[in-house]
């Protein structure tokens, strides 16, 4: 069904429970036919919950944390956004295995193979007021594609009315928090890999079940620092600017990097709405998130 455009030319539309961009629609079957493999390597977000990061930790710690390795080509190309035109489901058929893949689609939107398949998932969540302030922002750095210039107060309402791209959030993180306990299945969030690193580091090695030296996850540590990627070329999406989608002159993809940004930009009549938002919609869920860093 057609969904009104809120953004001038990246229109947006209803499909199942969930909006999703026109270049994602045009894409679903061939997603839906994508075959992965066991050994494939994904993951899973609702945009600007920490994908980038996590997409970094994982592939490093799959490769020994082989850095150079890393240095060698854009983190979209080692790890491609599986519903994106460039490089696509066709690209990321021929890459060699195991392949890392990156998706923002939903559990119940995923390829059957995924289901089937059962490869190794990791799914990262944030909290909404953050991932709200940093959505805001994100989509005034893509002002060549979605014209969008408005203020955090407008975007707030696109935000908590689900009029944003893969909106709802909170089914997006449920879907995902629902199905935590399958073997493949690694549900993090944005804040506790914030807290703890290190730790987090640790535990996804554990889960892919590679053992990481001391020294390998200082080197995890400091090449995902957010300094060092907010500066490196192949993970701060300097390439957008290239292909133009998007203007530098109006932010960085990788931004602020904190947990609680929120408050510099919520009014109280913000605050309690998104509350109650939350409060309804995890009624009869045990996740809860933190707010403050
Ligand atoms: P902010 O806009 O709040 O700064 P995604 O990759 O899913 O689009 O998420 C982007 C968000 O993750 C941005 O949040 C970005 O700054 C943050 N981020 C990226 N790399 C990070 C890092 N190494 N450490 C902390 N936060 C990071």
């Amino acid at each position: 069904s057609m969904y009104v455009p809120e953004f001038k030319k990246l229109e947006l539309y209803k499909y199942k429970d969930f909006v999703l961009p026109e270049f994602v629609i045009n894409t679903l079957d061939d997603i839906e036919k994508f075959d992965t493999c066991a050994d494939d390597i994904w993951v899973v977000s609702f945009p600007r919950s920490g994908t980038t990061w996590i997409q970094e930790i994982v592939y490093l710690i799959n490769n020994n944390a082989n850095t150079h390795a890393a240095d060698c080509s854009f983190l979209d190309n080692r790890f491609p956004y599986l519903e994106f035109m460039t490089p696509g489901v066709k690209e990321i058929e021929k890459m060699q295995k195991p392949r890392f893949i990156k998706s923002h689609l939903p559990y119940s939107l995923l390829p059957t193979s995924v289901h089937e398949k059962k490869p190794k998932i990791v799914y990262i969540a944030r909290n909404a007021k953050d991932v709200a302030v940093s959505y805001y922002y994100f989509v005034r750095l893509l002002y060549p594609v979605t014209r969008y210039d408005a203020e955090f107060k407008d975007f707030f309402e696109l935000f908590v009315n689900d009029k944003v791209m893969y909106a709802p959030w909170s089914k997006h993180v449920q879907e995902f928090w629902e199905n935590r306990n399958e073997d493949n299945i690694f549900f993090l969030t944005y804040e506790d890999l914030k807290r703890d690193t290190a730790g987090t580091i640790d535990r996804l090695a554990n889960f892919f079940g590679k053992s990481l030296t001391k020294e390998q996850t200082n080197t995890i540590m400091r090449y995902c620092s957010f300094e060092n990627m907010k500066i490196n070329p192949t993970t701060n999406h300097s390439w957008f600017e290239t292909y133009g989608v998007a203007d530098f002159k109006k932010g960085d993809f990788i931004r602020k990097g904190c947990v609680g940004d929120w408050a510099n930009h919520f009014d109280e009549h913000m605050n309690n709405k998104m509350n109650s938002m939350i409060a309804y919609r995890f009624m009869n869920s045990d996740l809860e998130f933190s707010y403050r860093g």
